[in-house]
């Protein structure tokens, strides 16, 4: 019971930290300069006009900074946000009290929105489109369509697959952007802004040590920090020093392109199980045990980015920069 108020207090802290950690204007949120870009030309427009910005769908690996983005669009709007998810909203009646509550201008953020009901998501059509509901009054033969008029608002769509979202819902997003994996200097860039708030003391390397192990993901690079963090204050005074950054990314089993324990074990056995491949995502996630969804949005996209995984029409193969990485010598026709 005492563990379990102690492991809640963390958590909240927790949650308080990533907040405290968001930036919250466009112009503190590193990194994506292509989005960025069209955004401020959007948001500026919108306003001029006087009128709610097009819907936007964000989509891109977890952790990429999705999520804040979509807080940073209805912060320089000036408008509120109102916040939920694909799965959260169960009924196509949840979505219509949603939308009925919405002003003028607000914004919609739903996460996840790959994972929308068919049913809910024909409401949000005529909703995205004409700002309107259609609701059925009564049943059977005295039933009818009612409709009803919906303030202007802007739907912020986030997803990890867009390759999941039925074409319907997809054009009816008049911006749609992909995030992109963050540079080792946009990484430590963002390791030094949140030492910063933290009152971390980072000296030399300290930071681009941890950003090259980062996956290109900030939420990582923030983790990571935290964690250095710690075994800086036991270890040492304190201070992030690039030695101390290595020792505890050691300890942490991180290695130095950001690979972890599960990559290895991953790649090691497409190597030593199949050959290397080609194998499919199914018969990996069995031989690793990991959820194939899990290697699939979260393990597999960052070894496709470095080109140690490469995907084929037969499944997966292990590259030979992958084998070298390992320190193994790759069989003759790897690619
Ligand atoms: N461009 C950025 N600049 C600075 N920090 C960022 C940036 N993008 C994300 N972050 C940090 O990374 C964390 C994860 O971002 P989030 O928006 O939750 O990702 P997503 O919704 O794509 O999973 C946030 O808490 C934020 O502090
Ligand atoms: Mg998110």
């Amino acid at each position: 019971m005492e563990d379990r108020v102690i492991s809640a207090n963390l958590m909240m802290e927790e949650d308080t930290l990533e907040f405290s950690l968001r930036p919250r204007f466009l112009s503190e949120y590193i990194g994506q300069s292509q989005v960025k870009e069209n955004l401020k030309i959007y948001i500026e427009a919108a306003k001029l006009r006087n009128e709610a910005l097009d819907h936007v769908l964000l989509y891109g690996p977890p952790g990429l900074g999705k999520t804040t983005l979509s807080n940073i669009i209805a912060n320089e709007l000036g408008v509120h946000i109102r916040t939920t998810s694909g799965p959260a909203i169960e009924r196509p009646g949840d979505l219509a009290a949603i939308l009925t509550n919405l002003q003028d201008g607000d914004v919609l953020f739903i996460d996840e929105i790959h994972r929308l009901q068919r049913t809910v998501e024909e409401v949000l059509y005529p909703a995205m489109e004409d700002f309107v509901l259609d609701i059925i009054i009564g049943k059977g033969p005295s039933a009818r369509s009612v409709r009803l008029d919906l303030p202007k608002f802007t739907l912020i769509g986030a997803t990890t697959r867009a390759g999941l979202i039925s074409s319907p819902l997809r054009d009816r997003f008049g911006v749609v952007s992909r995030l992109e994996y963050y540079t080792v200097d946009e990484l430590s860039y963002i390791i030094s802004r949140t030492a910063d708030i933290l009152q971390v003391g980072i000296v030399g390397d300290g930071a681009s040590e941890m950003g090259r192990r980062s996956r290109g993901t900030p939420r990582i690079a923030n983790r990571l920090l935290k964690r250095v963090r710690d075994f800086a204050q036991v270890r040492g005074d304190g201070i992030i020093t690039p030695d101390i950054a290595k020792e505890a990314l050691k300890l942490l089993q991180v290695d130095d392109l950001g690979l972890d324990a599960i990559d290895h074990k991953m790649l090691r056995s497409i190597i030593s199980h199949f050959r290397g491949g080609p194998v499919g995502l199914d018969t990996i996630a069995a031989t690793i045990g990991e959820e194939s969804q899990t290697i699939e949005d979260v393990y597999e996209p960052y070894l496709l980015q470095i080109g140690f995984l490469q995907r084929t029409p037969r499944g997966r193969m292990v590259t030979a920069a992958a084998y070298h990485h390992l320190g193994l010598t790759p069989p003759e026709d790897t690619l």
